[in-house]
């Protein structure tokens, strides 16, 4: 009784005194409050006033952590202090240093505009950056803006484009539904090209191919990441220099814009040109089930080229893993797309080409080699599926043709492809 008197009286005397604690506590926690905000309002017009004067420097770095480094100019000595590993200089001396300043800041009546500008084909900027950049993806996938969809043809070449002048007969008067980028050789004189034709200006800035090594897949990621750039590129289709198209504009505009599926062939092949090239040391991330081999000349869609060009585990692991007698270019995007993305593809490309006569590089047709018999064996000669249906129309780019094909082409072309 007494112990829970004295108990009692214990609880009756601690609470005032935890009340009176807690209304202590609360004060500090008050001011404590009132202080902290006061120094961040302090802090925040300190910074206001300073940045009117002076220039971040931020350097885009790998996407490491922390995917930027805050790198503070001398005016800052006097400003509060920054976690010391964001202002720590990246020992990297070799990254642009971007400064944002007032003067940058353009002030438009529709600052989205300036946002959509599309750069130039040639820019400096270097492939960390150009594919940090063009990494980036919406996620509202509905732009608040009425926009055109368009159709990347990239061109990798190793000098001009061979039968350039089908191709402006192909093009012409289909601007604003497709945008060019060309990847030749660095050495390439670009001037071939007037001011009039639509390869003018469409260059990238390239680095040498080698046939058959890693630098082919460096390649293509490379024209992907420049096309992904222009965001209204929601095709984009890979061609060589000896491609030629085998419908008109609108009939391959259509066939690609309205496809359910992408197209990078894709075929698990016995033997050693096939899982014969497949290295064990690439397990467990690839497997031999999933080796697959394809064409390189690919027809994919905007989500499918951002996964590539941010693509990173299985690029190294081609580049580290598959030099010849492994062609990377026969089958990164084949293995990656089969394990990954499989469901969107349809495992057939769109352009046609001929290896009935073997070896490692497929036939080349000539002038009489050219009649309209063969071109439409190659437009409606085989059978295959489109958005569930069977159809006869598989084909809608063929190599490899050589420039004497092309007196031929570009009288046969207008007739039977309908090129107006
Ligand atoms: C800051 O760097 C130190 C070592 O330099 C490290 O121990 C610490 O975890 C880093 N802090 C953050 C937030 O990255
Ligand atoms: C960028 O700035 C840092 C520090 O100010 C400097 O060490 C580095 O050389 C600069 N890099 C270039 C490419 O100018
Ligand atoms: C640094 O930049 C130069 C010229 O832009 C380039 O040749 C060199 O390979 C770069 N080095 C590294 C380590 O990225
Ligand atoms: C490219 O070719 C043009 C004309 O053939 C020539 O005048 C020019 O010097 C060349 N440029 C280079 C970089 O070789
Ligand atoms: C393109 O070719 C198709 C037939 O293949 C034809 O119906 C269509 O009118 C042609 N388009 C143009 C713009 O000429
Ligand atoms: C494409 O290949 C993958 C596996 O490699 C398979 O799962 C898929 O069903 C194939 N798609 C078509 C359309 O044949």
């Amino acid at each position: 009784m007494t112990m829970k008197n004295n108990k009692h009286q214990q609880g009756t005397i601690a609470l005032p005194y935890l009340k009176f604690f807690n209304a202590q506590l609360y004060f500090i926690n008050f001011f404590g409050h009132i202080l902290v905000f006061g120094l961040g309002l302090l802090i925040g017009i300190t910074l206001t006033f300073c940045l009117k004067n002076v220039s971040f420097n931020f350097q885009f770095q790998q996407f490491q952590d922390p995917p930027f480094s805050f790198n503070p100019s001398s005016h800052f000595s006097h400003s509060p202090p920054i976690s010391s590993n964001l202002s720590n200089p990246s020992n990297d001396h070799n990254q642009t240093n971007i400064s944002i300043n007032e003067k940058s800041l353009v002030i438009t009546s529709n600052g989205l505009e300036e946002f959509l500008k599309i750069p130039m084909a040639m820019h400096d900027m270097n492939e960390e950056e150009l594919f940090w950049r063009a990494s980036m993806i919406p996620m509202i996938h509905k732009p608040p803006f009425k926009q055109i969809p368009k159709v990347a043809f990239m061109f990798l070449t190793k000098g001009h484009v061979l039968l350039a002048p089908l191709w402006e007969k192909f093009f012409k008067g289909n601007e604003g539904l497709y945008s060019i980028y060309i990847h030749p050789n660095p050495s390439f004189n670009e001037t071939v090209y007037d001011q009039s034709s639509v390869f003018h200006g469409r260059r990238i800035p390239s680095k040498e191919v080698k046939w058959g090594e890693n630098s082919m897949i460096e390649a293509e990621r490379r024209l992907l990441a420049n096309a992904l750039l222009d965001f209204s590129n929601q095709r984009f289709v890979l061609l060589s220099e000896s491609c030629i198209p085998l419908f008109n504009f609108s009939t391959i505009y259509t066939y690609l814009m309205n496809s359910e599926k992408t197209f990078v062939e894709a075929y698990d092949l016995e033997g050693a040109v096939g899982r014969g090239r497949y290295n064990y040391k690439m397990s467990p991330l690839i497997k031999l089930s999933q080796w697959r081999k394809g064409s390189q000349w690919f027809q994919i869609d905007r989500s499918l080229a951002l996964h590539i060009v941010s693509d990173k585990l299985y690029f190294s692991m081609f580049k580290n893993y598959c030099d010849p007698p492994c062609y990377s270019d026969e089958h990164y995007m084949p293995t990656m797309v089969s394990i990954k993305f499989w469901k969107r593809n349809s495992n057939r490309t769109l352009t046609w080409v001929d290896w009935s006569k073997g070896g490692p590089h497929p036939s080349k047709f000539f002038r009489q080699h050219l009649t309209i018999d063969f071109l439409e064996r190659l437009r409606f000669g085989s059978t295959c599926e489109y958005n569930g249906k069977t159809i006869n129309v598989c084909h809608l780019f063929a190599r490899k043709f050589t420039p004497h094909a092309l007196d031929r082409l570009l009288r046969f072309a207008p007739k039977l492809m309908q090129f107006n």
